[in-house]
């Protein structure tokens, strides 16, 4: 069965929220305010322990309604179903979406459960230090060795779970520049080091590269058999993964099922389990599943993703906006916004229609951000006296880990001050009024329209399972708009025709000839080879 292909801008909701945004636009956000001070009580939604207000955002009751419509239109329950069902829905590659299957605890895929024991019984044996190096050292750190999809979900969480981490160093080896892979090999001992290679297709130059350069140098001390012993791999690929030297019983399998930026929740997330301990893993997979069964089953006006999604199609597509920030406050979550970019970007990037027609309107936003309160000290001048309509993604903690409550207070009064000034901004009138008299010169440049759109996620704390609610919220967010936006979300073609450039350009400079590119490029490459081959 394949996805409903609706195109959005000719459902009968488009049309009204396109008659509707025009009485909106020019109103401004705190006049909504003024007329309703109690909008934040019909804009907020309690989950569990997630708090989303999105009050702040130019919607009235209309606005959420038609939005509402919209999904129902667009056949979003439908296209849900089918997700879950296990549906081919990645029609591009002819593959089913379901990392879901692998964070819920009903027995849908046996193979899960397999791989899941297998992850538990290896990780618990590194951590007790009861499987030991080549020297019969136990393990002191642990190398994950992959890319993209295979990198920034494991790199992101084991950051984020800082908190829960045991004794093992974890370390990230990605980009194909050499000096990343040789600034981590300085910090190794190959005796107490465990190399995890993670490559869903077992074919990706920048993993292959810097899995060969490491074997390379591992080889310099420890001979072929203990290859066995430091070196495991995650991949559906098991024939390219044993030619490259990793015995079978080291391997973690994934499954087509998984798309790489989602694929954390399966034995991608190896280098995360050594790090946090299996039992810590079990509870971010079981934040997911709750967020997951949320997704499934709440109402639409009381479902997080959808509302995120909703809000997000509202301001993309009618207000315009190209980019949404996504301002976390903790530094646990610094590589949220990497991660999430890839989630979103990679899905929702697509400018083809599930008709395989040009789409003739906006899809995938520009995803950006960084922790406040750092960012407040970077960008957030231009969020709130740039042109640029940026709406913004709060997302706080009401508890600490460290118990700081100084720090967190001071974090948190940041937190609320920004989304307060985003919204009423300060007129001319009230700097005039402010106690300490400003030059007049210099009043127009102090002014803050406000006026700004931002939903504030308030949670409990950072633990492993509101981590999984919370990936698991933007992934289900993801999905709702690719589905509105009439897209396939699941597919990646954007990326191939510069992989295959790339292989063409390596054996002109190998073979230092080159050939037929546009001026500039063979210019560039003439000029690379001129200092390399002098
Ligand atoms: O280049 C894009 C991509 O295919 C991502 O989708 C994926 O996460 C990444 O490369 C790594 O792929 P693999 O796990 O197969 O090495």
């Amino acid at each position: 069965m394949a996805l409903p292909s609706i195109n959005p801008t000719k459902t009968k909701s488009w049309e009204k929220l396109q008659s509707h945004y025009k009485l909106l636009q020019n109103r401004s956000l705190q006049s909504l305010f003024v007329e309703n001070p109690n909008r934040v009580n019909a804009f907020h939604l309690q989950w569990e322990d997630f708090l989303l207000d999105y009050s702040k955002n130019k919607i009235t009751e209309e606005t959420f309604q038609l939005l509402l419509e919209l999904a129902e239109e667009t056949d979003l329950k439908k296209a849900i179903q089918m997700q879950f069902q296990g549906e081919k829905i990645n029609e591009t590659e002819g593959r089913a979406v379901l990392h879901t299957a692998l964070r819920t605890t009903e027995n849908i895929i046996p193979e899960i459960a397999a791989v899941k024991n297998k992850i538990k019984t290896f990780s618990e044996s590194i951590i007790s230090g009861e499987k030991k190096g080549f020297t019969n050292l136990p393990f002191t750190d642990i190398v994950n060795i992959g890319i993209g999809g295979s990198d920034l979900g494991p790199a992101m969480a084991v950051e984020a779970l800082q908190f829960y981490k045991n004794h093992l160093n974890v370390h990230f080896v990605s980009n194909i520049d050499g000096d990343h892979v040789a600034e981590i090999l300085k910090k190794l001992n190959p005796e107490t080091t465990l190399f995890v290679v993670v490559s869903k297709t077992f074919t990706t130059q920048e993993t292959l590269s810097n899995a060969e350069t490491i074997k390379k140098w591992f080889l310099q001390f420890g001979n072929q058999e203990a290859i066995a012993q430091h070196f495991v791999a995650v991949s559906t690929n098991i024939e390219k993964t044993t030619e490259f030297g990793i015995h079978e019983t080291n391997i973690f399998p994934m499954w087509d099922w998984v798309g790489g930026r989602f694929s954390l929740w399966s034995a991608v997330g190896l280098s995360l389990v050594l790090s946090i301990g299996y039992s810590n893993f079990e509870q971010l997979l079981l934040g997911a599943q709750k967020m997951d069964s949320h997704f499934q089953t709440a109402k639409f006006h009381e479902n997080l993703p959808v509302i995120l999604a909703l809000i997000s199609v509202w301001h993309n597509n009618f207000f315009g906006a190209e980019t949404e920030a996504i301002i976390p406050y903790s530094q646990y979550l610094q590589k949220l916004v990497p991660y999430l970019q890839q989630a979103v970007m990679e899905s929702n990037g697509k400018s083809v229609d599930r008709n395989g027609n040009p789409v003739d309107y906006q899809t995938g936003t520009i995803i950006w951000g960084e922790p406040g309160s750092n960012s407040q000290h970077a960008f957030f001048q231009l969020l709130h006296q740039g042109t640029k309509l940026i709406p913004v993604d709060f997302i706080g903690f009401k508890q600490s880990l460290h118990g700081e409550l100084l720090h967190h207070q001071k974090l948190m009064s940041n937190f609320f001050a920004q989304t307060e000034a985003l919204l009423m901004g300060i007129s001319e009138e009230a700097i005039r009024n402010q106690a300490t008299s400003s030059n007049e010169k210099v009043i127009p440049y102090k002014v803050f329209e406000g006026n700004k759109p931002s939903n504030t996620l308030l949670i409990d704390q950072l633990t492993p399972e509101s981590l999984g609610k919370l990936l698991a919220l933007y992934e289900h967010k993801i999905f709702v708009q690719g589905i509105i936006w009439n897209i396939y979300s699941y597919d990646q073609w954007g990326v191939e025709l510069g992989k295959k450039l790339a292989t063409t350009i390596l054996d002109e400079i190998k073979s230092n000839t080159v050939s037929s590119h546009d001026s500039s490029t063979s210019f560039l490459i003439q000029q690379f080879l001129d200092t390399n081959t002098r």
